[in-house]
């Protein structure tokens, strides 16, 4: 086909050779399957911060490292040169997670570069070499869907053992090869040690899963994954290979009362002199 506009500087620099045919539009961006040298590899072209719901990703940018407080005072202004370094910050958080997660091993495209906007990284295909399909589209039965839950919870620790939790897991960003399946689609992946959102974005992706898989094993959908692993997360427990039962014990502990009580009255006299 044509090339799309967006991909001719990387024709021009000879990372791609061919463009292939448009894979889909998405709400964030365009994939193009494309052809570099003998290899097939998939190209996402990020639509512009003005087509994208960019107050939605605000969330998402506490903790991302800037490189210098100039382009940190020029993201909060929204200037031009703000707006830019806030498309750059976005653009590389993804291709920086998926070199961070594939190095650390876990199920996620190989990425090439993210030249001008532009990531090129692996299409993951199928057993016949078909674009892979997408977790929502695959038939499912328990036992499949159990090995499934299984694989990609331990993708999720193994993730988290390296400090990423991906912020947007659900049945729409998860691609089944041959082998099982892959995640894709990190953006927002966030940095969990330093955003005060990160169990809150671990828990809303476990969830996730959770749900999905409980059309197919209609048990999953009380389990506590979620809790469960940012708790061991939390007491510096987690590892690759912590065992997981989907519980969480109640707190067995008494209640202390009076510190309780001792807590509200500060609270209420810390109210009292800022009338
Ligand atoms: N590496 C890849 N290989 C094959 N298909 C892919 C790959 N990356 C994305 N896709 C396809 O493109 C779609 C959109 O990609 P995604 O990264 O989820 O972007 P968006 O932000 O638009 O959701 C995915 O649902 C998937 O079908
Ligand atoms: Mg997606």
């Amino acid at each position: 086909m044509k090339t799309p506009k967006r991909i001719q500087p990387l024709v021009e620099e000879g990372l791609i050779d061919e463009v292939l045919r448009q894979l889909m539009s998405g709400k964030e961006a365009t994939m193009y399957v494309v052809r570099c040298g003998d290899e097939i590899r998939c190209a996402k072209v990020y639509k512009e911060v003005t087509q994208r719901s960019f107050h939605q990703a605000v969330a998402y940018q506490e903790g991302r490292r800037v490189k210098n407080s100039r382009q940190a005072r020029a993201m909060e202004k929204g200037t031009r040169y703000g707006r830019k370094m806030a498309e750059e910050v976005w653009q590389s958080a993804e291709v920086d997670a998926l070199y961070r997660l594939a190095s650390a091993g876990v199920r996620v495209p190989t990425p090439y570069i993210c030249f001008e906007g532009v990531l090129l990284m692996e299409l993951v295909t199928d057993a016949d070499g078909n674009v892979a399909p997408r977790l929502n589209d695959v038939e499912l039965n328990r036992d499949r869907a159990l090995a499934f839950h299984a694989m990609l919870l331990q993708q999720v620790v193994l993730m988290l053992c390296v400090g990423v939790i991906h912020g947007d897991l659900s049945e729409y960003n998860i691609l089944v090869d041959a082998q099982g399946p892959v995640i894709i689609d990190l953006p927002q992946a966030v940095n969990a040690a330093s955003s005060s959102v990160a169990s809150t974005m671990l828990e809303r992706d476990v969830t996730n899963l959770s749900h999905f898989f409980s059309n197919f094993v209609p048990e999953l959908v009380n389990s506590q994954y979620g809790e469960e692993i940012w708790n061991l997360y939390q007491a510096g427990l987690l590892t690759p290979d912590s065992p997981l039962n989907g519980r969480v014990a109640a707190p067995t502990e008494p209640v202390d009362i009076h510190a309780v009580i001792h807590e509200i009255e500060l609270a209420r006299q810390e109210e009292d002199q800022r009338i």
